[in-house]
């Protein structure tokens, strides 16, 4: 195993996008930043040089960070940030994982322009579980790139205080509150979006720099795909070619050919291509999937181009264009979910020590003093679990606060709710459930319980399909379904043989997925909506894994250099 270290200096840099120059937040002035490639049991050290003007911390998504919670990055939770001109040294090991992972910014919306890939081969000596490829591309999907950061934090501040404008306020506040929402939770406000950072050929001024891929005739290529939109789950195709996809969230999975990708935020899914067709260009192209239905959302499309070495430059016909699934063609994306499984029989982690049941959507909380706040009755927009929106600490982050025991930081009162039942036509829900308490509240677990987590989703205000991810595990995807969970119903379908292992799962919307991993790496471990305004709006919760005995199962100690608030 090796020790791959890199320097990574976040600054203000200028780029040019659809014919404008903005200056964006950059990890050593490019974007999407450097991939990192590394072999599984190697170890990672990233020292992050903070010279933009904004708080940074990083993420690396997918990687599990045995024992090494300090190193995972949410701001607040396992650190404080690293402030303007300080730096961080994160180091962590890849522990019998494969696959395709990224890194991200997880402090306010910077992770728009700030993410790359992380790709960890397998050990030296061992290979695929399937044809080694010829060549390997990533491909990270990304969009509001183009934004400045200013816009980026004025959108953000105004998400977080929620207010809706004032003309609104004739209507029925249910319709403003729905339409605000919808609006809200798929911002009508990226430019374009961009694949490995370009917008391609549909946007103005970008032709040229539309992203090739390079590929010659009768080879098998390995296609990373990576959503790292900050708001918007994407269709993803590509013309004339089957994909047979292969793995998902860095873990392998049984091979299935399909030739429509759906990722939501946070997701990957890596797909092996035959380049067996006529020598020419063909399009991949990613656009919306729009769970949220009837709200204004971003209808462009984001193209590169897979061309064959033997096309002679092929400028002469336009490339193919594949076929998409419609904005709203919600069995699209659930069939393609649904396809997933582990490449063998798994062994389930059993008995089952905590069967939970968390709510995972919106909802409407009231107005912080001196602020003004247009929703029904002066509230403002929430999302929350299990009725509590999540709140960062500011003293100290939650990991040191359990590690120094310091009281205060947090709360162990996450509640447990009984099952709940949801009208989805949203006409008779419980008052009580629109409106979350705020908190900084963990659920503890002992080391090593088994965790069984059904995830429904509420649609209180607007349905929406919550890509949800889970910090420091990999757990089994035992079912998903919509409508409400029940539990004598929808047993009967969960997959004990070989469900899918990842990291970020879309629970389809106005519906439900069940889960489980066991809780056999110590920290406090953050689970959110990746869709950026949503976890802005409280859409998140906190386990507490404790220490178990000996050094194998606890936490190690800090490292000198954790930045502190
Ligand atoms: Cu990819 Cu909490 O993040």
């Amino acid at each position: 195993a090796e020790v791959h270290f890199h320097e990574f200096i976040v600054q203000a840099t200028p780029m040019k996008r659809l014919c404008r120059t903005h200056n964006i937040i950059t990890v050593n002035g490019r974007y999407p930043g450097p991939t990192l490639a590394v072999r599984n049991g190697d170890t990672l050290v990233v020292n992050v040089v903070n010279r933009a003007k904004y708080n940074v911390t990083l993420h690396w998504h997918g990687v599990r960070q045995m024992r090494t919670a300090w190193a995972d990055g949410p701001e607040f939770v396992t650190q404080c940030p690293i402030r303007p001109g300080g730096s961080y040294r994160y180091r962590f090991r890849i522990e019998e994982q494969e696959g395709t992972m990224w890194w991200h910014a997880h402090s306010s919306w910077l992770r728009a322009t700030v993410h790359g890939a992380l790709i960890v081969y397998p050990k030296r000596g061992s290979s695929y579980p399937f044809p080694h490829p010829n060549t390997e591309f990533p491909v990270i999907l990304g969009t509001n790139s183009l934004l400045s950061l200013l816009d980026i934090y004025a959108y953000a501040w105004m998400q977080m205080i929620s207010c809706l404008t004032g003309e609104w306020w004739n209507e029925d506040p249910v319709q403003v509150i729905r339409r605000a929402t919808r609006s809200g939770a798929a911002p009508n406000i990226s430019d374009a979006f961009t694949i490995n950072g370009q917008p391609g050929d549909f946007y103005k001024c970008s032709s040229k720099d539309t992203t090739i891929l390079p590929v010659a005739v009768g080879e098998t290529n390995l296609l990373r795909f990576i959503n790292a939109a900050l708001n918007q789950e994407l269709f993803i195709s590509l013309a004339g070619h089957t994909m047979t996809v292969v793995a998902a969230d860095a873990a392998y999975t049984k091979p299935f050919a399909t030739s429509v990708l759906m990722l939501g935020p946070g997701q990957t899914t890596d797909v092996l291509i035959t380049t067996n067709q006529p020598a020419g260009r063909y399009y991949v192209a990613a656009r919306a999937y729009a769970s949220a239905q009837g709200g204004p959302f971003d209808t462009t499309t984001t193209t590169a181009i897979l061309e064959y070495s033997n096309s002679g430059g092929g400028q002469a016909f336009p490339p193919a264009f594949p076929v998409l699934p419609a904005f709203n063609d919600t069995l699209a994306a659930t069939t393609f979910a649904a396809g997933m499984r582990s490449p063998r029989p798994v062994k389930l982690p059993g008995p089952v020590d905590h069967h939970l049941f968390f709510t995972v959507g919106l909802g409407l909380l009231s107005c912080p003093p001196n602020r003004f706040c247009a929703g029904p009755n002066g509230t403002r927009l929430a999302a929350s679990m299990n009725n509590v929106s999540f709140q960062l600490p500011t003293r100290l982050s939650m990991l040191q606060g359990y590690h120094l025991g310091v009281p205060g930081v947090f709360t162990t009162d996450f509640p447990a709710v009984p099952p709940v039942r949801f009208d989805y036509t949203g006409s008779n829900i419980s008052q009580a459930l629109w409106q979350p308490e705020r908190g900084t509240k963990v659920y503890p677990l002992k080391y090593g319980s088994v965790v069984q987590i059904v995830l429904q989703g509420t649609g209180i205000l607007a349905g929406e399909e919550h890509p949800m991810h889970l910090h420091g595990y990999h757990f089994y995807v035992l079912a998903t379904g919509f409508g409400n969970f029940d539990p004598r119903r929808d047993a009967a379908r969960f997959n004990l043989v070989d469900p899918p292992f990842r990291n970020t799962v879309g629970v389809p919307v106005n519906g439900w997925a069940v889960i489980r991993f066991v809780a056999d790496n110590p920290g406090v471990w953050l689970v959110h909506c990746h869709l950026d305004v949503h976890i802005t709006w409280g859409l998140a919760m906190a386990f507490l894994v404790e220490n178990g005995v000996g050094a194998l199962q606890s936490l190690e100690p800090p490292p000198p250099d954790l930045p502190l608030c």
